[in-house]
């Protein structure tokens, strides 16, 4: 009889080899995916196989093709095979990456993931590291540090006093910041309401981007408050990245902290040939990225980086009498919010032996050109007009029937229903609008060619 395991590895397989032929959309509906799970909980237990082959059957039609390489809604990577397959053994393992007496494999591994994940970014390597489960959660941890720090500047230790009666502080933001953001500054007790939003409506630097003019003159008025900066590397619509090398001296003159939103632009930094879009990015105080966008792992790896490992102890360390500390190695816990935790630093370390410097910066340019290529064949198609062409890995698209009426989410509506690609909209300057995002390491020509055929197709029939 097949194991509960190797039931799971089959079908877990069976989807990925699978990704070329299978439809890229789900296909099946709520009711397909509850209609063979019992409604209610069973008096007695399944046959544990059993149980494996109802969940596979229930999931079935409801899996999401963003394994495909012709996925381009939302910012999704793929997974590389070695990260993939080492998610699987983290899995397996069950390992409590929370201290190195726990784990000392998870540990010492993970110490290394971050060594080589700052070494890939180009980011200085006393910088201190913490493996959270998304960029959402590197914000928090991040700008946890970020609190603390800017506070004791001002004579406040927020780790024992709190926020109540603290001097206020100010966060000086680009305006077209991705909400998890905002969210990590409420989980922080900050609130949106510190947010004066910078290059909202269009700078002198370029859509997107925060002005210098501006940036001066929020600092200025922020009188030497507790400050801190946030800037983008890659906006989730136009890929934008602010001007690093003219901002970041002018906000640490004013004695301003510097976080980076680099969820997937931060990459860029490991390609020589699009370095240039983030140049300066190493001078920031921290940075979220993640390695389940652009690095082509399973989810779960988000990162959060900091030149200040002090501030980040501050924020995130605790201590019990029961624990016992890792001496010689790394306590994954002195730098994340989470006690226990799986092992989620191995597939970014995977994914970055799989890759190579030279890899990595190949995996990076090959989804700018793909996002570019896929950009032009659709633009090209009567009723389509470019909003955006990709700097990167990101453009935007609109569609338009012969009426003049904006008909972007119908096509888009159409390209997922083929089963051919993925795409996903947004609301752009008061008008639908389809983006296109490129993350996926086997995106390749066919995909890209697939792709433009089945938006042509698509066009075709609603206009
Ligand atoms: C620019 C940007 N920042 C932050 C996030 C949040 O990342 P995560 O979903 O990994 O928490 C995203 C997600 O798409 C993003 O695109």
């Amino acid at each position: 009889m097949t194991s509960p395991l190797d039931l799971a590895i089959t079908h877990g397989r069976r989807f990925v080899e699978a990704q070329s032929s299978r439809s890229v959309a789900p296909t099946g509906t709520r009711a397909d995916m509850l209609a063979p799970l019992p409604a209610a909980l069973p008096a007695t237990g399944m046959d544990a196989a059993a149980v494996v082959d109802l969940i596979a059957r229930a999931a079935e039609p409801g899996l999401m093709g963003n394994l495909s390489g012709r996925f381009f809604a939302w910012v999704k990577g793929g997974a590389l095979p070695a990260a993939q397959a080492t998610d699987v053994m983290a899995t397996l393992w069950d390992q409590n990456a929370v201290l190195a007496a726990t784990s000392p494999a998870s540990a010492v591994l993970e110490e290394v993931a971050g060594r080589l994940l700052l070494e890939a970014l180009h980011l200085p390597p006393t910088c201190a590291y913490s493996f959270t489960t998304g960029c959402q959660m590197s914000h928090a941890t991040a700008l946890a540090a970020a609190r603390n720090h800017v506070l004791a500047k001002a004579g406040w230790d927020v780790e024992v006093d709190g926020l109540i009666g603290a001097p206020p502080v100010m966060v000086l933001a680009n305006a077209h910041r991705h909400s998890s953001v905002d969210r990590a500054l409420r989980l922080l007790g900050l609130g949106t309401g510190c947010i004066v939003p910078l290059g909202g409506g269009g700078t002198e630097a370029g859509l997107g981007k925060v002005g210098v003019d501006e940036l001066v003159a929020a600092l200025a008025s922020a009188q030497g408050a507790p400050t801190i900066v946030i800037l983008n590397a890659g906006d989730l619509n136009l890929g934008a990245c602010d001007d690093f090398a003219r901002l970041v001296p002018i906000a640490h003159a004013a004695g301003a902290w510097v976080h980076v939103d680099g969820a997937f632009g931060l990459w860029l930094n490991a390609s020589p040939r699009l370095r240039h879009q983030v140049a300066g990015i190493e001078r920031c105080d921290s940075w979220a990225t993640d390695g389940h966008k652009w690095l082509n792992t399973p989810y779960d790896a988000g990162m959060a980086i900091t030149r200040h490992g002090d501030a980040l102890k501050a924020s995130m360390r605790m201590t019990a009498s029961y624990l016992t500390e890792g001496g010689d190695t790394r306590d994954p816990m002195d730098y994340t919010p989470e006690w226990s935790r799986r092992a989620r630093a191995l597939p970014t370390l995977a994914a970055l032996l799989e890759l190579g410097r030279d890899g990595l910066a190949d995996l990076i340019e090959r989804c700018c050109d793909h996002a570019a290529s896929i950009h032009d064949g659709i633009a090209a198609l009567d009723g389509a007009t470019s909003i955006a062409r990709p700097v990167m890995n990101q453009g935007m698209i609109r569609f338009h029937d012969r009426a003049g009426r904006n008909i972007s989410d119908a096509v888009i509506a159409a390209i997922n229903a083929s089963g051919e690609a993925f795409f996903s909209g947004t609301l752009w300057q008061g008008e639908r609008t389809m983006r296109i995002s490129v993350c996926n390491w086997q995106t390749n020509a066919d995909d890209v060619r697939r792709t433009v055929a089945a938006a042509a197709q698509a066009l075709a029939a609603l206009r």
